[in-house]
């Protein structure tokens, strides 16, 4: 054989070890020293894989975590900007949290992706927060109020997050904020109704976001849509038992002003949740929550399927309040458990131009006393709402 063909034949068995496909480079945590035991510490293997992930240039480069391991990690932050505008993490194995008192004093983030376009991150893992011992002793007066949030994308556009199931979060599971362009698919997030403040997802300054195919099960919000959010859609969730609904808010704590407009919530369907329709504001903030729909809603044994709160946490009214206006609650079917299937609780500035139409929900308990509220709501447009709302003239 010619040596030229066999230095070619050398050269191409090299570059296929480390390369994959055509030009798109794969770095495996394995090949940088992770253990994958579930007991070693494998920071460290991350932080450098994702160094190399970070520093690579060409096509789209891929951090794999394969599986059938279980991968240690502690809080880290995985930061941009990469050379490459488009990264794929493929998580296959297990990434695990350290116990809660393996964590410092203080934490709130456990993997934190910050500055880092055009990450794709998908794969049939998992990612365990390990969150049994956050939730035991829960304290919110302690002075580091809160557990620390599991996966955490900041000033990340253009992500797409698909098929991973979240497992455990020792608080939120899944926090986007500061990012537009985000997809999230196929997941599916699975923590225990005990558990305190185990939001499914937040949004914060997030803009055009599309949620949808995933089942949301944990102890707090399914969903929490946030100050400064925009154009946010949803559909085909599944959310429950025991989450609080999918919430726009809580939004003018502390007296902040805050808006979020533009949210489309459809064709989902709650199990067992406490609600499932929900806005929630602060008496004192300020800004606007508008332009919202929520169709196309099955409720099963929810406690109050739909309920525009204006008094959130029943603090007393105050002079200032958010604006509500523009608010669609359509075909929303299905058996309240609770005494309030619909409360519109609006601030005395008043909700405007709220519509309600096609809702009918039945009590799972018919021999239960039960009534709907409505508090300052103005502009309504009501069509076949059972059962009937007090502020609608007959
Ligand atoms: C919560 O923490 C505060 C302050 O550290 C403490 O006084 C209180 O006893 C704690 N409560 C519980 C239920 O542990
Ligand atoms: C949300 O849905 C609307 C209408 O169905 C669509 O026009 C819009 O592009 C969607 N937005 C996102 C961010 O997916
Ligand atoms: C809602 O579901 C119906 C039928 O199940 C489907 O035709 C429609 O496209 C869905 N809409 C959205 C926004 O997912
Ligand atoms: C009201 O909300 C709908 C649905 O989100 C939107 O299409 C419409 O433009 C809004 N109207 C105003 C005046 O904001
Ligand atoms: C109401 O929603 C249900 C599913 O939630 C759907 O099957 C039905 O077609 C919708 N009805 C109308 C009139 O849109
Ligand atoms: C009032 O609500 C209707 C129906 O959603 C919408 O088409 C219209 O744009 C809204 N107007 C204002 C001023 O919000």
């Amino acid at each position: 054989m010619d040596l030229f063909i066999i230095i070619f034949l050398i050269i191409s068995i090299a570059f296929c070890n480390s390369w994959v496909g055509f030009g798109e480079k794969t770095f495996n945590v394995l090949e940088y020293g992770a253990k994958g035991d579930g007991t070693s510490d494998d920071t460290h293997a991350f932080v450098k894989a994702w160094k190399d992930l970070c520093g690579a240039n060409e096509g789209t480069p891929t951090l794999e975590i394969p599986a059938a391991h279980t991968f240690l990690v502690h809080q880290n932050v995985f930061k941009g900007p990469c050379q490459s505008q488009n990264l794929h993490i493929k998580l296959d194995g297990t990434i695990l949290a350290p116990h809660r008192k393996d964590w410092g004093p203080c934490s709130k983030k456990w993997l934190h992706f910050l500055d880092v376009h055009g990450i794709t991150f998908d794969g049939s893992g998992v990612i365990n927060g390990n969150g049994e011992d956050w939730w035991k002793d829960y304290n919110s007066t302690t002075q580091c109020v809160g557990s620390p949030t599991a996966l955490i994308f900041e000033r990340c556009d253009e992500l797409q997050l698909s098929g991973i199931t979240h497992l455990n979060g020792p608080g939120f599971h899944l926090y986007v904020v500061h990012s537009k362009d985000v997809t999230i698919s196929h997941i599916n997030i699975n923590t225990p109704a005990n558990s305190h403040n185990t939001d499914g997802i937040d949004l914060t300054n997030a803009i055009r976001v599309n949620i949808y195919d995933s089942t949301i099960q944990g102890g707090d919000d399914c969903i929490a849509i946030k100050g400064g959010s925009q154009f946010i859609n949803v559909t085909q969730l599944t959310c429950g038992p025991t989450t609080h609904g999918i919430s726009v808010g809580s939004l003018g704590g502390g007296g902040s002003e805050e808006f979020a407009e533009n949210i489309n919530v459809k064709n989902s369907t709650f199990n067992g949740a406490i609600s499932a329709v929900k806005i929630k504001t602060w008496p004192g903030g300020k800004g606007y929550v508008k332009s919202i729909i929520f169709d196309h809603i099955i409720v099963n044994e929810v406690y109050n399927p739909i309920y525009l709160d204006q008094h959130y946490m029943r603090t007393p009214e105050k002079e200032q309040a958010l604006k509500v206006s523009n608010v669609t609650i359509s075909n929303i079917s299905g058996t309240f458990t609770g005494e309030e299937p619909i409360v519109l609780d609006c601030a005395k500035i008043g909700c405007d131009n709220i519509t309600l139409r096609q809702i009918i929900l039945i009590a799972v308990d018919p021999s239960k006393p039960s009534k709907t509220i409505c508090n300052n709501v103005n502009g309504i447009i009501v069509d076949n709402v059972s059962p009937s709302l007090q502020c609608v003239q007959t």
